[in-house]
């Protein structure tokens, strides 16, 4: 076949990579520690029976746009979804941006924001968190007033940071942003608060959520946003027909109905947080606070790598974002199970003697 190039741009670009390597306790990528519970695979099951498999499914998605509304006390016409909020962020970027038009992000952050951005032909402007990562409002507006981007990416808990932002810092960025403000809240349900009370039809501001992490379905590929009547109209000329199949809108569905269960989970999970944590803390390592599923911790004394090749050794794997920009030597541990975070301790513990 003639070679045939790809857009210079893309030609250009590193991809997305997140390995996986073949060991006992995987803590790098925040899923849940366990499967949902069994009510969901059997209801799931029993619903998929009675799909009529011949027809295309419901393009709208009326029954899980509705479900999702009444969780969220809104109309079912302010909610989006689509496979993952990874393909919400795309379809935002590919309704909002495209060339001649910029979004900002607050580095460090969750890196499909800038990635996603540039596969749509947007360009991004990355502004700089302060050292402990919080934000810096006087930073925020001047790349805000210099970038004039059509969107502003945040992050809350941030991805890789564990950090919340708070309220304030929200409302003072929907203040000085010059177009839309995307709050992602992909861990949204494990933070003290959420920006989805900010959201109504006459603010600039979108939520996005995921069923990867909480409801712990990231095999679904499931993730919506919350936002403006108006948004929402655009993404759905933007996104391809019938793009959430069948079982994905029944999954969701019945997912919402077992909310008071996976409630628990949550709840179990933020406590197991303060248990590691705690534990964290005892060692010679630094430990950013978190209101997310995972843990970001630098060690004092020793590179990040070889911690992480150490952990690994022990069969432990979690994220290493030592050599990532601005993270020199930190690593980043996703809340497993009790036994799964003993392993991690215990690893740590001897890696660090
Ligand atoms: C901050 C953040 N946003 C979005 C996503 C993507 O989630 P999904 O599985 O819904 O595409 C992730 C996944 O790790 C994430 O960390």
């Amino acid at each position: 076949m003639a070679q045939v190039d790809p857009r210079a741009d893309v030609a250009l670009m590193a991809g997305y990579h997140s390995p996986q390597l073949d060991v006992d306790v995987r803590l790098n990528t925040n899923e849940a520690p366990g499967p949902p519970p069994a009510a969901f695979t059997e209801r799931l099951a029993a619903r998929l029976a009675e799909v009529d498999w011949h027809r295309y499914p419901d393009r709208s998605y009326r029954a899980l746009r509705t479900a999702l509304a009444a969780q969220h006390g809104v109309d079912p016409a302010q909610v989006f979804v689509a496979n993952g909020s990874n393909e919400v962020l795309q379809t935002l970027c590919l309704t909002y941006g495209g060339a001649g038009r910029r979004v900002a992000t607050f580095e460090p952050t969750y890196a499909l924001h800038s990635h996603i951005a540039r596969i749509t032909g947007t360009e991004v402007v990355e502004g700089e968190r302060n050292d402990d990562f919080t934000l810096d409002l006087d930073t925020v507006a001047k790349v805000l007033a210099d970038a004039d981007p059509v969107i502003t990416f945040l992050c809350s808990p941030n991805n890789p940071t564990g950090m919340v932002e708070p309220e304030d810092t929200i409302r003072q960025v929907l203040a000085m942003a010059p177009g839309l403000v995307v709050v992602d809240e992909a861990y949204g349900q494990f933070a003290p608060w959420s920006a989805l009370e900010l959201v109504d039809d006459d603010t600039p501001l979108v939520v996005t959520r995921t069923y990867s992490k909480t409801w712990a379905m990231a095999a679904a590929r499931l993730g919506y946003l919350v936002g403006p009547r108006c948004l929402v109209d655009e993404l759905d000329k933007v996104v391809l027909p019938y793009h959430l199949d069948a079982m994905k809108q029944i999954a969701g569905t019945v997912a919402l109905e077992l909310h008071d269960e996976m409630e628990a989970r949550v709840a179990a999970i933020v406590e197991e947080r303060g248990r590691l944590v705690a534990a964290l803390t005892d060692l010679p390592v630094d430990v950013f606070p978190s209101g997310a599923n995972f843990v970001l911790f630098r060690p004092r004394a020793r590179a990040g790598a070889d911690v992480w090749q150490g952990l690994v050794d022990r069969s432990v794997l979690v994220r290493n974002c030592a050599s990532w920009p601005r993270l020199d030597d930190c690593l980043r541990v996703t809340i497993g199970t009790r036994g799964e975070d003993d392993r991690f301790l215990d690893a740590l513990k001897e890696v660090l003697a």
